[in-house]
């Protein structure tokens, strides 16, 4: 069965995001109507493994199982109710479980995707500094770092190629080095560690009594050139918070969850964020859930009466959707009951084990891997390979990828590879394999 098909629909209508719609080839389009397993079926009944998980947030691959089933059984019991004055059954008891699964942490906000998560997080921050009588205005976040596309996500993410056009609605944030060794002056992640540990303290220091937070991904950094944090460094980063009396906002939107091979990334570095914030994997990708979870001192300063106007100024029409909710909690119990974190620790294991092969391939610069992660950064010349002839390397990617069966998107000169999150052995043996012939590919071009 190939699924619908849509000889009669016409595809022009829709704008892609991240996409320059002029080179857009109508013909090629491939619309997806199925998913089976791993794998995305289009319009034409081809198959492509899902290599980018479907935007970095596919747990279990496509088709029925028990996290469509609660989504199901939710549909059939109350369709979508406001959490504005009131709540909802999946609601409470997704909050209970997260609150749980998130050490350290004691209450739970719920949005609709990642940045509007990281909108909320900034807002609290800014907020609790006010409720506390010590109004506080600035933001220090890593340069390289992703957040989102809406305001504040890409004030704290800011990449230039992305966003420079939109800084007349950005705020202005103070910057501190990315831990990524490769390319940098320092010979030994040490002193690379070091060094940006000084600029922080710095740059704390000249903040005192200013900063509201200091935002980062949790674990490492995806969109901005997968970059791999060394051990200790998110500790130190946490407990420099801790001695400059400033927050720490953590983003897991796509890091949690297993990403990097475990469930909690800021529980194993063991570093003490006071507001984390959840996405992509929360509800296996089946619907736009996202949170933003605070200690009980953050909360706690959101208490008053009306009057003294304390409390948050924050919602969606969607805020806490009820199948959403559902979905993460059949997700959750799913990851317990075919004990996924065992089957990523040995998927990692493997992946980890070929990286090497990569190294042998000329214009391989780098190779960086941590847990399903994986960024193989391409250089020629000693310069980073944005272009093969005329054509930009990530449509290169995508274009051969598709026709060999294999959905797969560049990070500019950085081959990803972050598959869905229950991959099987023989599929990311598939995935690696489709890497590493397009690695060699782009070599020869
Ligand atoms: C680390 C990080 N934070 C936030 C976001 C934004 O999430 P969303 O696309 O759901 O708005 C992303 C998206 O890729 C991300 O990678």
């Amino acid at each position: 069965m190939s699924g619908p098909r849509l000889k009669n629909a016409d595809k022009r209508f829709v704008w892609h995001p991240y996409t320059q719609m002029k080179d857009w080839q109508q013909d090629d389009n491939k619309v997806i109507v199925r998913g089976e397993g791993f794998y995305l079926i289009d319009s034409e009944g081809r198959r492509y493994l899902d290599g980018t998980a479907s935007m970095w947030c596919n747990v279990w691959g496509h088709g029925p199982n028990e996290v469509v089933e609660a989504m199901r059984e939710q549909l059939n019991i109350l369709q979508h109710s406001t959490l504005f004055g009131l709540a909802s059954g999946p609601s409470v008891k997704l909050a209970e479980k997260l609150v749980k699964l998130a050490k350290g942490m004691d209450r739970v906000f719920y949005t609709d995707n990642g940045s509007t998560a990281i909108e909320v997080a900034l807002k609290m921050a800014l907020q609790y500094w006010r409720n506390m009588g010590k109004p506080r205005k600035e933001f220090v976040s890593l340069e390289r770092g992703y957040h989102g596309d809406t305001a504040g996500a890409m004030s704290v993410g800011y990449i230039k190629q992305f966003f420079s056009v939109y800084r007349p609605i950005l705020k202005k944030v103070h910057r501190i080095p990315s831990p990524l060794l490769y390319g940098s002056k320092f010979d030994s992640e040490r002193d690379l560690v070091e060094h940006c540990l000084e600029q922080t303290e710095k740059t704390l220091r000249k903040l005192r009594g200013r900063c509201a937070a200091v935002v980062m991904e949790s674990g490492a950094q995806i969109a901005g050139g997968v970059v791999i944090y060394p051990g200790r460094y998110q500790k130190k980063i946490s407990k420099l918070c801790e001695k400059h009396d400033t927050l720490l906002i953590l983003d897991e939107i796509a890091t949690g969850f297993g990403r990097l091979g475990n469930m909690t990334e800021y529980v194993a570095q063991r570093s003490r964020p006071d507001i984390v914030c959840f996405g992509k994997a929360l509800t296996a990708g089946y619907f736009p859930l996202a949170v933003t979870l605070a200690k009980s001192e953050i909360y706690d300063a959101f208490l008053g009466r009306y009057s003294e106007n304390r409390h948050f100024y924050h919602g969606h029409t969607f805020t806490g959707h009820p199948v959403g909710c559902a979905a993460a909690l059949a997700n959750l119990e799913l990851y317990e009951k075919r004990n996924l974190m065992q089957q990523i620790k040995a998927n990692s294991q493997y992946l980890e084990s070929r990286m090497c092969e990569f190294e042998e391939i000329g214009t391989v610069a780098d190779v960086r891997q941590k847990g399903l992660l994986a960024g193989i950064e391409l250089e020629r010349n000693g310069k980073p390979l944005l272009y093969l002839k005329k054509e930009r390397l990530g449509q290169f990617v995508a274009r051969e990828s598709l026709k060999m069966g294999v959905h797969l998107r560049a990070l500019g000169n950085i081959m990803v590879l972050i598959p869905p999150l229950a991959i099987d052995k023989n599929n990311l043996k598939t995935l690696l394999d489709t890497h590493m012939e397009l690695a060699k590919k782009a070599e020869k071009l």
